[in-house]
Order: C-alpha cells, then sequence, then structure tokens
C-alpha cells in the first residue's frame, strides 16, 4: 500500500500560512488582490478559476475574475492586461490557459507586468526560475516541490523522470528538481522507449494530459508518483495520467487526482500573491 501524497490536506497548512501573512499585512495597511481573467467557455477552466476564487477568498485575498466571451479580440485582451498593469489596486495578475483559439498566449503572457505575474509565465519570470532567484514560483512545480517536502521526500541525488515538456508544468518542474539537486530526465511525444526510461525513476512525474497514461510497466517498483493530470476517461469521469488502480500498489508514495497536485498549484498561487503584494509595497 503506498502513502497517498494528501494535497488537499497539506495545501490546508499553506492556506492557513498564508492567511495569517494577509492579516498581518492588513494590518500593516497592505491588501492583497488577485486579478483573474478568464476567456471563453472551456468548463475545465471555469473549475479551476472558481476553485481559485474560492481559495483567495478564504484566504483574505481580494479577488475579481474578469469573464470574457470567446470572440474576445486580441486587442481587448491585452488592453484589460494594460490597465491591470496600470492599477495600483491589483497585486497579482493571470489570465487562465488555455487561451480560445485565434488569441495569442504568447503576447498575452508577454503583456502582463512581470512584477504581478503571479503565475510565472513571463520570460523574465521564467529566466528568473532558470538561474534560481525566483521571486515568483511556477505554481504547479513549486506546489509538488512543497508536497514532496512535507512528506520528507528529498529529491537529491535521486534520479528523477518529468513526462511532459510544456512551459507551464514540464520545464519547470525539470528545473525545480533540479535545484533540489536531482538528476533529471524529461520525456515527451517524441521519447523512444519511454517505459525504459520511466523504470529507472525514484521520482516521475506526469504530466502529459492523458488519461490514465502512465500504466504499472511504466513505473519502478518503490518509486514516488506525481500525477500533475486532470483528464476525462472515456466515461467522462476525472483522472489523472497515472492509472492509479494499477499503479498504488507498486508505489511508494502516489498523488490522488482530484485532491493532490491540484491543490498544492493553487496555494502556491496565493503564497506568489502574497509576495507580489509586498514587492510592491517594499516590504521584501
Ligand atoms: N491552465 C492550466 N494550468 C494553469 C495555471 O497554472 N495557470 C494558468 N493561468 N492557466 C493554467
Amino acid at each position: 500500500m503506498a502513502t497517498i501524497l494528501d494535497g488537499k490536506a497539506v495545501s490546508a497548512h499553506v492556506k492557513a500560512e498564508v492567511k495569517r501573512e494577509v492579516e498581518a499585512l492588513a494590518k500593516q495597511g497592505v491588501s492583497v488582490s488577485l486579478a483573474v481573467i478568464l476567456v471563453g467557455d472551456d468548463p475545465a477552466s471555469h473549475t479551476y478559476v472558481r476553485n481559485k476564487e474560492k481559495a483567495c477568498a478564504e484566504a483574505g485575498i481580494r479577488s475579481k475574475t474578469y469573464r470574457l466571451p470567446a470572440d474576445t479580440t486580441e486587442q481587448a485582451l491585452l488592453a484589460l492586461v494594460e490597465t491591470l498593469n496600470a492599477d495600483k489596486a491589483v497585486n497579482g495578475i493571470l489570465c487562465q490557459l488555455p487561451l480560445p483559439k485565434g488569441l495569442n498566449e504568447a503576447a498575452v503572457i508577454a503583456a502582463v507586468s512581470p512584477e504581478k505575474d503571479v503565475d510565472a509565465f513571463h520570460a523574465v519570470n521564467v529566466g528568473r526560475i532558470m538561474l534560481g532567484n525566483y521571486a515568483f514560483l511556477p505554481c504547479t512545480p513549486a506546489g509538488i516541490v512543497e508536497l514532496l517536502d512535507y512528506y520528507r521526500i528529498d529529491p537529491a541525488g535521486k534520479r528523477c523522470v518529468v513526462i511532459g515538456r510544456s512551459n507551464i508544468v514540464g520545464k519547470p518542474m525539470a528545473m525545480l528538481l533540479l535545484h533540489r539537486d536531482a538528476t533529471v530526465t524529461v520525456c515527451h511525444s517524441k521519447t523512444e522507449d519511454l517505459a525504459a526510461i520511466t523504470k529507472t525513476a525514484d521520482i516521475l512525474v506526469a504530466a502529459v494530459g492523458k488519461p490514465r497514461f502512465v500504466t504499472a510497466d511504466m513505473v519502478k517498483p518503490g518509486a514516488v508518483v506525481i500525477d500533475v493530470g486532470m483528464d476525462r476517461d472515456e466515461n467522462g469521469k476525472l483522472c489523472g495520467d497515472v492509472d492509479f488502480a494499477a499503479v498504488e500498489p507498486k508505489a511508494a508514495c502516489i498523488t490522488p487526482v482530484p485532491g493532490g497536485v491540484g491543490p498544492m498549484t493553487i496555494a502556491t498561487l496565493l503564497k506568489n500573491t502574497v509576495t507580489a503584494a509586498k514587492l510592491q509595497n517594499g516590504l521584501r
């Protein structure tokens, strides 16, 4: 029986800490606020944004969501970002991805002021992560590292395999594990003999976006398995990138879906928003 890495429980600790910090800032006359932009009607994005709003409210962070129709023009979207960049009452700006077809994600990411970029997607913040001197943590990877820390799983010297090379998860995940002295391999859709590589992993991070992609034969006995997926199976049921039922008996530790990585991502977002407020008020 694997240890279940309980992101819901661990994120509750992180969120309680954030709440204390927000209260302490309020006593100094500093309020903390997040602006969320949600374009179109992707149901998963709407769920994620609702979860982010709820978490902000619980932590005492003011949040405002700008829900825009799918046919919003790039010009209108960039104009909103500029308005939020200039608004001193807004500390953090997050544009939920993916954007509807026809909107240029790179242009929107580049438009967000790096000082308010609580996703850490802007090139300036990505570069800082690469160099290891970052203020904003990449939300999902940092949430995963915090979860590992909580369970005293130390990546140092370990073989870590990340499946997926997205800018949001795979690449920054590899970088954070490297900062923790892991030996990191990044696999992707063109990787040959994937299972041979994943089977070497002491820590395996699946960020593929395909339901139950990681099967038991791809996992080393006693591995730590981190599932970033939020997928729907053929019956429309929520599941991860890992075949949990088959992999769990083989793993030493595993994250569930839901209740694993997702809540940790949101907890990191809250931390970043507090960091933004502090930086903008000269408190760090
Ligand atoms: N879409 C999936 N994950 C994320 C995330 O962490 N931030 C944003 N903005 N969009 C996402």
